[in-house]
């Protein structure tokens, strides 16, 4: 088949370099589907022949809006990685699933969802040290046997770097697993979920909170173009603070009230982002996946982040900034979160 390249992704072109060069089929990473969304509308937009997008990392709220606006396109979302020994692939079309498995897809790929300790950043071990399988419907560290079958060649350089990545004695003396670092949830039909990066999810007053949960509720509102969800950490208490980190839509104006009010009604309290920053432009990695880690580095204290910084005031029903008053109070444990 004919393939087109182009140097630098462009959300405003893409649909016209598919109309221009008859593209039936095109691949996504990353957030790639969630710009086209937040392009504005135009007219014309189903009149096109993509047929079918194949890739990974689409949220199932984007996957349904991107199916409401482009027309009807056969979403393939699957999941894998490079250096991984495992994918999951079923074009079913099931909106938010990855893929599907069975009997006999475990008999080619043994892959196990066990339970992880957010505090420990391990896996739980019981007494004799055994992992334990998660229920239906729980999240679950993906985990994926390593053997002649499905071997890990691991990484160039220091066989550190591959043993990080594999799990010994998992259920049994000398099992040897791949650590995808991935949480996902497998349904009572077998439809497997993606749920959180390891790293990415965090804790608080002993929950285990989703950053893509959080960020995906946010995100739904209309004068929000891009969310970054992480945990920040604050003196006195255990885990982290979630922090959501927001660009707003070109022309919009922050409704903070608004944004109490979809967080109270669409998640549970101790997911409740304590904090709001916000910022002009996020930077993202290579695959168009954002960058967390320097936020989390930069954490709350507005004397230090020149962005504009809120936070949540469930006296006000509503966000309010985070002077630094607040903040000298939040240090000193006399403002609770
Ligand atoms: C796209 O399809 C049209 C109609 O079949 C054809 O005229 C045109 O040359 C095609 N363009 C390319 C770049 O292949
Ligand atoms: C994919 O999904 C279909 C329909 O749900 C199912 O019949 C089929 O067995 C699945 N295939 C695999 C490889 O899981
Ligand atoms: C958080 O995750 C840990 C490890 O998987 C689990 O044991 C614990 O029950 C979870 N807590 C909640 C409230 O879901
Ligand atoms: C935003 O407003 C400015 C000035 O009113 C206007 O020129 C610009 O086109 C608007 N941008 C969008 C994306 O609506």
């Amino acid at each position: 088949a004919t393939c087109v390249l182009k140097k630098k992704f462009s959300a405003s072109q893409f649909w016209n370099d598919c109309k221009k060069y008859n593209v039936t089929v095109f691949q996504y990473i990353g957030e790639l589907c969630r710009y086209l969304c937040k392009q504005p509308k135009r007219e014309g937009e189903k009149d096109h022949q993509v047929r079918l997008a194949v890739g990974n990392g689409i949220r199932s709220d984007v996957w349904r809006e991107f199916l409401d606006r482009f027309g009807n396109i056969k979403m393939c979302e699957f999941y894998g990685a490079t250096e991984g020994n495992i994918c999951f692939m079923n074009h079913t079309g099931k909106i938010g699933s990855v893929g599907r498995t069975n009997f006999f897809y475990k008999l080619f790929f043994t892959f196990d969802l066990i339970k992880y300790d957010f505090q420990k950043d391990g896996p739980v071990r019981n007494e004799q040290n055994w992992c334990s399988h998660v229920k239906k419907g729980e999240p679950g560290l993906l985990i994926s046997r390593v053997n002649a079958k499905n071997p890990f060649f691991g990484y160039a350089g220091s066989y550190k770097h591959t043993k990080n990545k594999l799990l010994f004695d998992v259920f049994k003396k000398g099992d040897v697993y791949f650590n995808t670092g991935d949480l996902m949830v497998q349904d009572r039909e077998n439809f497997l979920y993606f749920w959180d990066r390891i790293g990415d999810t965090f804790r608080w007053k002993g929950e285990n909170v989703s950053t893509a949960e959080v960020a995906d509720v946010i995100g739904m509102l209309d004068f929000i173009q891009e969310t970054n969800v992480y945990g920040v950490a604050v003196s006195g208490y255990e885990g982290k603070a979630g922090m959501a980190s927001i660009i707003l839509k070109p022309n919009k104006s922050l409704d903070l009230d608004k944004v109490y009010e979809q967080v109270v009604a669409c998640l549970p309290v101790y997911a409740y982002p304590r904090f709001l920053r916000i910022q002009e432009k996020m930077e993202t990695t290579g695959t168009f996946k954002l960058q967390k880690f320097q936020l989390t580095e930069e954490g709350f204290n507005p004397l230090k982040i020149s962005d504009p910084l809120y936070f949540l005031d469930n006296l006000k029903k509503s966000y309010v900034p985070l002077t630094k008053e607040f903040y000298d109070q939040i240090m000193l444990g006399e403002t609770k979160l």
